[in-house]
């Protein structure tokens, strides 16, 4: 592993060149890869020699990708996958067998907890939610059938943040493999693998992108671990394209400088939304009223670019409010260098029943901003005019 920070290996980890000595990533749109004779096929079909065979499974660029996210997150290895989703799905059906158990944070992306309750229980496997922040629940619901234990931290929308070295130690202690979703804290602000995580899982769509252009995931852990999403991917194929590697791998180049102005950007907004009369309650890490805020300046560097707020008055104030934006894009992505706002109960967590939407906490009058790097007066005016329209 490079002796190198983060912010040189988000640049120089991983690079491969061809003989052309090129001075930036080469994209490899290749679906297959030739060799000299039927010996060397067979050899690097069957694993007795390295090198590439088929892009469902082994590509240059994604490699190089795969390496550089390695180093930042401090991981032996990773693999790249198409996106967020396909991560999640790559875990869960690499790892997970008929009888074994999944204890899980009941606060985590809406297509994650639809992921679980419709397509990893139906193989048999028991999906068990807890209160991620009550330690004593992740205690009760580990037992020896279970064998991962997943939570987001800090979580999308509400922004809840997980020790991860006391889930870690929990989960151990029965024999569990612990999976951090860190997508909103990304490499740059925090490495869960160095605070007990076995696995890391990111949606490279989001920060890591930055430019919300192109889908991907990722998974990085030990090189044992990887080895059995490897075995999976070559089978199953959810696999990221070239094109978006090389995209993802220049985005891991600006992550540092990105988050650090997202990061200022989204306290200075979570502050003038705190003293605002018609906001009820502001998610935000930053600020010394979160219920975490020691926590998370423990575990991160910083505090990230998302926040969410809730407004008097349900879901007529929520889409009164996003209704009335100007500079903002209403969207459902996160991440982007633009501001983008969201109304999380009818998009992202749409999906989800009544029933599940409270058991995670989704008010309808819950908006999610993703804090662009704007110049943060103009993300505050606009934010102001459309509070004052409602
Ligand atoms: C926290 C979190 N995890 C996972 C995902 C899924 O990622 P993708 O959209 O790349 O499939 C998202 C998407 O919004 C997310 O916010």
């Amino acid at each position: 592993m490079s002796e190198y920070k983060n912010a040189t290996n988000a640049i120089h980890a991983g690079v491969r060149q061809t003989q052309e000595q090129e001075n930036s990533e080469a994209i490899f749109t290749t679906s297959s890869f030739a060799y000299g004779s039927a010996a060397e096929a067979a050899a690097k079909f069957g694993g007795d020699e390295d090198g590439n065979i088929y892009s469902r499974f082994t590509n240059p660029t994604v490699e190089m990708f795969e390496k550089r996210l390695a180093v930042m997150e401090k991981g032996e290895a990773a693999i790249a996958t198409a996106s967020g989703m396909a991560a999640l799905m790559t875990m869960a059906y690499s790892l997970l067998k008929q009888g074994d158990r999944v204890v899980c944070s009941r606060n985590i992306f809406g297509s994650s907890i639809k992921f679980f309750n419709a397509y990893t229980v139906k193989f048999g496997v028991e999906v068990i939610y807890v209160d991620a922040t009550d330690y004593d629940a992740w205690e009760d619901a580990i037992n020896a059938n279970t064998r991962l234990c997943y939570f987001e931290t800090p979580s999308n929308p509400l922004y809840e943040v997980v020790d991860v070295e006391r889930v870690s130690a929990l989960a151990h202690a029965k024999g569990a493999l612990l999976c951090v979703d860190t997508v909103l804290a990304t490499p740059a602000l925090q490495n869960p693998l160095t605070q007990g995580a076995d696995i890391v899982m990111q949606s490279a769509t989001k920060f890591i992108d930055g430019q919300g252009r192109s889908l991907g995931g990722a998974l990085i852990s030990s090189q044992e671990i990887v080895e059995h999403f490897v075995a999976f991917m070559r089978s199953a194929g959810p696999t990221m394209s070239p094109f978006n590697a090389w995209i993802l791998l220049n985005g891991l180049e600006t992550l540092e400088l990105r988050m650090k102005a997202h990061s200022k950007n989204a306290l200075q907004l979570a502050q003038y939304l705190e003293q605002h009369a018609k906001v009820k309650k502001v998610n935000y890490g930053g600020l010394p009223s979160h219920k975490s805020h020691e926590l998370a300046k423990k575990q991160q560097k910083d505090f990230g670019g998302l926040l969410s707020f809730e407004l008097e008055g349900g879901k007529e104030a929520a889409w009164g409010f996003i209704d009335r934006v100007q500079l903002m894009s209403i969207t459902g992505n996160l991440g982007d260098t633009k501001t983008l706002v969201t109304h999380p109960a009818t998009t992202t967590h749409g999906r989800l029943s009544p029933d599940e939407k409270e058991a995670a906490g989704i008010a309808d009058g819950l908006v999610r901003i993703s804090v662009g790097i704007e110049d943060i007066s103009d993300i505050i005016e606009d934010v102001e005019q459309a509070l004052n329209g409602i």
